[in-house]
């Protein structure tokens, strides 16, 4: 099935979403860091930016930036990426540095980005959360995500929300598409 890339530039009203570059390894470093699994260095940032380029060439998906359009520092990042899903139905990821948090932000970004992945051609889209992360699960309600199904892993329950879309004409798969 044939999707079309992700764009590299979509524009919210606080920021412009842009993809990973090498510049941003500093922040980024600080970010990955936030998550508590031990620290990560710049060096180790700039890899994770060059493999996320490499499947975003593969996979025609991948993290976009918020870099707010007033002129501040990038404050995080929204992402639709295989992870947990598959190329055909990706999830999508967000995460912004503490000090962002709060403002809306993530909610504003990931619209976005959703809205983009759909226009792609893929009817559906997941987004995986563990059910202590009450700010990322009001996220996924504010998106319109719905509850579809729990897994467990060695980290605990994950919970698994869809955001569907009617098939997109011109993509395959659907009713939409039947008949050409
Ligand atoms: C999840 C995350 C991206 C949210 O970013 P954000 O910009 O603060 O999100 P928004 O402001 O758009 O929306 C957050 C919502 O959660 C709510 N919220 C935040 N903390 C909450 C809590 N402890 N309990 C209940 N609701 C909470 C906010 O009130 C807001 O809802 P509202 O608009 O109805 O008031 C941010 O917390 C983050 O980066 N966390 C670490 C990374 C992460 O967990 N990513 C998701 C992995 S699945």
């Amino acid at each position: 099935m044939a999707f079309t890339p992700l764009p590299t530039r979509l524009v919210t009203d606080r920021f412009e979403l842009t993809p990973q570059e090498p510049a941003d390894a500093g922040w980024l470093a600080v970010l990955f860091t936030t998550r508590g699994r031990g620290e990560v260095s710049e060096a180790e940032a700039r890899e994770r930016i060059a493999r996320m380029h490499a499947l975003t060439a593969e996979h025609g998906i991948g993290a976009l930036v918020l870099r707010p359009r007033d002129g501040g520092p990038p404050v995080g990042y929204a992402a639709v990426v295989v992870g947990r899903g598959t190329v055909e139905e990706p999830e999508l990821a967000y995460e912004l540095l503490p000090e962002a948090h709060g403002r809306g932000y993530a909610t504003e970004a990931a619209r976005a980005v959703l809205d983009a992945a759909h226009a792609t051609g893929r009817a559906r889209i997941w987004a995986t959360i563990r059910p202590w992360n009450a700010a990322s699960l009001r996220v996924a309600e504010k998106l319109g995500f719905r509850r579809d199904h729990v897994m467990t892993d060695h980290d605990g329950d994950l919970v698994w929300f869809l955001h569907e879309v009617p098939a997109v004409p011109g993509h395959g798969g659907g009713p939409a598409a039947a008949g050409g």
